[in-house]
C-alpha cells in the first residue's frame, strides 16, 4: 500500500550539463519501471533544466533545501514558489548536513516544512543520530525529538504527504549501512511515534526511507523489511548504472 521511493540527494554534486546528461541517460534506463517512485535532488542550479530533460519520464525532481518564507530580503535563499516553478515535485528538509553544518534545527524544519505543505511541494524530512547519540543509548531520544520537533502542529492531512527518511548519521557517506534489523527497529519506533501523533491510520500510510550508504547491494535486503518503504541514497545516485539498479532493486 505504500509505494516504493528510490531519491537520490545529489549533495554540492555536478554542474547543470553533467547534471543534464545524468537525466537523459537516466530516463531511458528506467523508462519500464513502474511502483517505484524515483526522485533526484541535484543542486539548486540545476533543477529547472533537469526538470525540462526529465518532463513526460517516470523521474521527479526534488531539491535540497527550502526557505519558509516566501519572498523579499532572505539573501541566499529559495522560496517554495521558485522550486515549484523550476519543476519540482519534491524537497529535502533537514538533513543532518545541514543541522550539522548550517544552522538547520527541528524548529526551522518545521517551518520549512509547513511553507512546503501548503503549497504542495513533497517533504522528504530527514531525522537520524551521530554514532555518539547511539553509543550513548539514547537514540530513541534523538529520533523522537527529530520527529516530534520537525512534525509538530501538522494536520492529518498534512502527516499524509509527509516522508521521512532515517538517515544514522554514523552511516552517512561511511560505507558503514545500518544492518537491517538495526534500521527496521529505529523504523518501527518512528511509525509507533507517527501513530501516537496522528493515529495508526495515518502512520500506516507514510513513507519511510532509510539512507546511510544504500548500494545496490544492500538495497534489496533492506527493501525486506517490513517498514522500509524506499532509500534516500548519496554516493550511490551519483552514477546512472548504479542508480538504475538501485531503482530495479525489486527485479534481481
Ligand atoms: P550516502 O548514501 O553517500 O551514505 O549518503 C546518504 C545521504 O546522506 C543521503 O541523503
Amino acid at each position: 500500500m505504500r509505494t516504493p521511493i528510490i531519491a537520490g540527494n545529489w549533495k554540492m554534486n555536478k554542474t547543470i550539463s553533467e547534471a543534464v546528461s545524468f537525466a537523459s541517460e537516466l530516463k531511458d534506463r528506467v523508462a519500464g519501471v513502474k511502483n517505484v517512485d524515483i526522485v533526484i535532488c541535484p543542486p539548486f542550479t540545476a533543477l529547472a533544466k533537469i526538470a525540462d530533460a526529465l518532463s513526460g519520464s517516470n523521474i521527479k525532481v526534488g531539491a535540497q533545501n527550502v526557505c519558509w518564507e516566501e519572498k523579499g530580503a532572505f539573501t541566499g535563499e529559495v522560496s517554495v514558489a521558485m522550486l515549484l516553478e523550476a519543476g519540482c515535485t519534491y524537497v529535502i528538509l533537514g538533513h543532518s548536513e545541514r543541522r550539522a553544518m548550517f544552522g538547520d534545527t527541528n524548529e526551522t524544519v518545521n517551518k520549512k516544512l509547513k511553507a512546503a505543505l501548503r503549497n504542495g511541494l513533497l517533504p522528504i524530512v530527514c531525522v537520524g543520530e551521530t554514532l555518539e547519540q547511539r553509543e550513548k543509548g539514547v537514540t530513541q531520544d534523538v529520533i523522537k525529538g527529530h520527529v516530534q520537533g520537525s512534525l509538530a502542529g501538522l494536520s492529518e492531512e498534512e502527516m499524509k504527504k509527509v516522508i521521512i527518511a532515517y538517515e544514522p548519521v554514523w552511516a552517512i557517506g561511511t560505507g558503514k549501512t545500518a544492518t537491517r534489523q538495526q534500521a527496521q527497529e529505529v523504523h518501527l519506533y518512528i511509525r509507533n511515534l507517527l501513530s501516537g501523533m496522528c493515529g495508526k491510520e495515518v502512520s500506516d500510510g507514510v513513507c519511510i526511507l532509510y539512507g546511510g550508504s544504500v548500494k545496490p547491494e544492500n538495497i534489496k535486503d533492506l527493501m525486506a523489511e517490513q517498514d522500509i518503504d524506499g532509500g534516500l541514497v548519496g554516493g550511490a545516485s551519483l552514477k546512472p548504472d548504479s542508480f538504475e539498479k538501485l531503482v530495479k532493486f525489486n527485479e534481481r
